[in-house]
């Protein structure tokens, strides 16, 4: 039996909501047949938005979407996308796949997605191939209400009061697709460029993100802290689950009991690179003034049979979920520093939490995972222990349990475990300290580590009640199946 100790009396830092978000790019199928239609589309939507989609992400609790890339973000020149849409510019979208970007997605657009959706933007912008100029200039127009050329701009376009910009990002993988600098060039422009992201009232003060390291890149997080930490609010750092290599990633649906182990043990890993670059961060801001950002992350694995090798599309199995499931409650974990994650990407691109086919469309079982995770959101840490077996993979160390407790303001307790063994269930002996237990609930999202949902077999992995544990005076007993995320409301 294993031992699961929560602490309500031990608060240790609030769960930002934004740890919950989402990344989306122009990319394959994600804005355009994913996220946007078009108003004369026949598939539902608002003002271009699809119906289905958005209703589902709202229903998941997105905080907040990360936009327009990604590698796109350094290729992308936002004037070419506001105004008209029959004056907009076509461009080649060289990343991904080489074809025509016809721009009718912009700024405007992205807004109205996000008060659709009452999340927050979080914009990127380009500084691989772009200007200080360009960027100034688009911050002025997003969130100037005065009077001034780009205002004025945004107004003769149809908007007339500013938007609320909440984050902005200053450049996106500069050490790679976004102009393959090293990390001192990359802290000088960084300090260059984010000197004329103005803040143009006290309403709007720009959260402004610094690209941070690649995955173990240790040295990157040193320069930028050591360079431009006074300019910065968040580093950046990305990280994808990979089960075999860059060159043979593996597929999404195919793959043996070693290869789900490899897989999750890959994920796992993040939380060891996260302290890591925490180390180097409180060296040089012991205050703890940035945080720690991930604005992409999520499962990389070879694309679907038959599709665009350039539209990276992936299915998506119980694995995936126990991925988002490990990933969420070790950033749960460490919210004394992280701020925001962006899972990459919301829909039909890598780790998504939905797939399209025309007018129809599937949850993925990460979708699932998000969901039941969304109780934490905006809570605090409660301090928290599960002991565990490990086991050994190729990719290093994989606990079978993992888990994170957090409390509400009116004293209810959510606790999220996932059990990571492909066939051993799991007994664990949940206490709480100092707590007289009223009542617990709980739901599981379990199915065969290869199964997922198709467009005819929506059902096959989705969440249901969870009966098969005892109330304790000061906790439960429960048997936790193998391969499953399970969620406990605990009322004291
Ligand atoms: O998410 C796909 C790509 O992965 C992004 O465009 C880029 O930032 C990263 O390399």
């Amino acid at each position: 039996m294993e031992k699961y100790l929560i602490n309500p009396n031990q608060k240790m830092s609030k769960i930002c909501k934004d740890i919950y978000g989402n990344f989306s790019e122009h990319l394959g199928r994600c804005i355009y047949e994913g996220l946007f239609v078009g108003k004369d589309s026949e598939i539902p939507n608002v003002n271009g938005m699809r119906k289905d989609v958005v209703e589902a992400l709202k229903d998941m609790g997105l905080p907040v979407l990360r936009w327009p890339g990604g590698c796109f973000a350094d290729e992308y020149h936002w004037k070419d996308g506001i105004g008209p849409l029959e004056n907009r510019k076509k461009m080649i979208n060289t990343h991904w796949g080489g074809v025509t970007e016809d721009n009718s997605f912009g700024t405007h657009e992205f807004f109205e997605l996000c008060e659709q959706l009452g999340c927050d933007p979080y914009i990127t912008g380009n500084v691989g191939s772009g200007t200080v100029q360009e960027m100034s200039e688009w911050v002025e127009y997003m969130t100037f209400g005065g009077e001034s050329p780009m205002a004025n701009l945004r107004r003769q376009n149809g908007r007339e009061e500013p938007w609320k910009l909440t984050y902005f990002a200053v450049g996106n993988e500069n050490w790679g697709c976004g102009g393959c600098m090293d990390p001192v060039f990359y802290a000088n422009t960084y300090r260059r460029y984010q000197t004329y992201v103005r803040n143009y009232s006290n309403d709007n003060r720009v959260y402004k993100v610094a690209c941070g390291p690649n995955a173990e890149d240790y040295n990157w997080t040193e320069e930028l802290m050591k360079n431009a930490r006074w300019h910065m609010n968040g580093l950046a750092l990305h990280y994808y689950t990979i089960t075999h290599d860059w060159g043979h990633k593996g597929s999404a649906t195919e793959f043996d009991e070693k290869e789900y182990y490899d897989c999750l043990a890959a994920a796992y890993k993040i939380d060891s690179i996260i302290s890591r670059h925490l180390e180097i961060m409180n060296r040089y801001d012991p205050d703890k003034r940035v945080d720690l950002i991930v604005d992409e992350w999520g499962t990389w694995h070879d694309v679907e049979p038959g599709t665009n090798p350039g539209f990276l599309y992936q299915q998506n199995t119980m694995r995936d979920a126990i991925v988002a499931a490990l990933s969420l409650n070790i950033f749960n974990k460490h919210s004394d520093r992280i701020r925001m994650c962006n899972i990459a990407q919301t829909i039909n691109v890598l780790q998504s939490v939905a797939l399209t086919d025309g007018a129809d469309m599937v949850l993925t079982p990460t979708y699932y995972t998000f969901k039941m995770f969304k109780d934490h959101q905006e809570n605090t840490l409660l301090g928290s222990y599960i002991t565990s077996e490990n086991i050994d993979t190729a990719k290093g160390k994989l606990p079978t349990l993992c888990e994170s407790a957090s409390i509400d303001e009116n004293g209810v307790v959510y606790s999220t475990i996932t059990n990571t063994s492909a066939t051993e269930m799991k007994e664990v002996l949940c206490q709480l300290a100092d707590t007289q237990v009223k009542s617990v609930k709980a739901e599981i999202l379990t199915a065969k580590m290869d199964a997922f949902n198709t467009f005819d077999s929506k059902d096959a992995v989705k969440t249901a009640e969870f009966t098969d544990f005892e109330v304790t005076a000061d906790g439960f007993k429960a048997n936790i199946p193998a391969c499953s995320v399970v969620k406990f409301v605990i009322e004291r």
